[in-house]
């Protein structure tokens, strides 16, 4: 949170809800069940601690971090989120454009409303963001067609065995949605497939199929626990997201921020983590690297940006990116791997 008021970044969101029609804004801002997750996200950054250092120099601050192989000019890239499209004309190609140029890496969710050759023509880097159906080989298609389009990594989301219900006000959007806004990376008459539903018995070994069918690095999105981060490992994850998906599925869900030093603690040096929820500020991206995260994620405000398209999300990617820096500089860091030792919590433990 930003206590400051009046920066463009904090006052994003009020200004998009004001410009967004009332079942597109309930529909990005909503939360599952009483919405107590959804709540208390941004919060939770707020309630971590920092040890900055002094006395060091940050003339030259470097935001650079590795993921997965490949370079991300920020420690930050764009979570994956459905109907960008009904948000601007341009949708997920207006996002693609601004975070390539930002040099950030853009998740593209499976219900993108671009395909997938269209948002790799920007040249963003990108990952491809899935849920499994019942039937594991109805994914195939959707699968070869994002590996084709040069998709770097797969995200694998295992948070929503079924999809938490909705407000009913959000089911609008469904109805008013343009059906040319999602899901075309699939074949038509995907969804009256018998085995296209969400598969209720995700495992282990859906990581190990995913990498195998692929060939690509597996991120694990949605997982809360240690224990759990610990058997995505092991099932050969490259890569483990600490996520409530927005509050948006179990609601009572603890935050994104409380759960992120035990994941980091259980999965060590053996994958990447990540974290998204509630991240607005540079102070979030700092507090989020300093729990424990390689890169975070989000999802919200990069859609209140894309009410203004392209011009939008690439004015977020730079506030973010001078607040980003500033936070550095303020906690005595050079590089996001110098955050590792400023959690308070930490100080009996040591970086990991
Ligand atoms: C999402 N999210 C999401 N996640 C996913 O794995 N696949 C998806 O298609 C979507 N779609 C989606 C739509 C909208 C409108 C929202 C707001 C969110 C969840 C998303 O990737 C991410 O986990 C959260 O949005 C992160 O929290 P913040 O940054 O929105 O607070």
């Amino acid at each position: 949170g930003d206590a400051r008021g009046g920066s463009w970044l904090s006052g994003l969101g009020a200004r998009a809800a004001g410009s967004m029609a009332l079942p597109l804004r309930e529909y990005v801002e909503h939360g599952a069940g009483a919405g107590v997750t959804a709540g208390e996200a941004a919060a939770g950054w707020g309630r971590l601690r920092l040890r900055p250092h002094v006395l060091r120099d940050v003339t030259s601050v470097d935001p650079t971090v590795e993921l997965l192989g490949c370079s991300s000019r920020v420690p930050w890239g764009v979570a994956p989120t459905s109907l960008q499209r009904a948000v601007h004309p341009d949708g997920e190609l207006a996002t693609a454009r601004a975070s390539a140029a930002a040099g950030a890496v853009m998740v593209v969710s499976s219900n993108a409303g671009s395909t997938f050759d269209d948002i790799a023509a920007t040249g963003v880097t990108w990952w491809l963001q899935v849920y499994l159906p019942s039937d594991r080989t109805l994914a195939g298609p959707l699968l070869d067609r994002a590996v084709a389009a040069g998709a770097t990594a797969v995200v694998l989301t295992v948070d929503t065995p079924v999809v938490a219900t909705w407000h009913p006000s959000e089911a609008l959007i469904w109805d008013l949605a343009d059906p040319a806004w999602t899901r075309v990376n699939f074949d038509p008459g995907y969804d009256d497939q018998p085995g296209s539903e969400k598969a209720l018995d995700l495992g282990p070994h859906d990581i190990d199929w995913l990498r195998e069918r692929t060939g690509l690095p597996v991120v694990v999105k949605g997982v809360l626990r240690g224990d759990d981060a610990r058997r995505c490992v092991q099932a050969g994850a490259a890569g483990v997201w600490v996520s409530t998906h927005g509050g948006r599925q179990l609601d009572r869900s603890l935050s994104t921020a409380a759960a992120l030093p035990e994941v980091r603690r259980a999965v060590g040096a053996d994958a990447e983590v990540y974290v998204d929820g509630g991240v607005r500020s540079g102070l979030d991206v700092v507090t989020a690297l300093a729990a424990g995260a390689d890169a975070v994620f989000v999802g919200r405000p990069v859609l209140h940006a894309l009410v203004e398209g392209e011009a939008g999300v690439a004015r977020w990617h730079a506030a973010l990116l001078t607040e980003t820096v500033e936070a550095l500089r303020l906690a005595g860091c050079r590089t996001p791997a110098d955050t590792r030792d400023l959690l308070a919590d930490d100080a009996d433990e040591g970086p990991y």
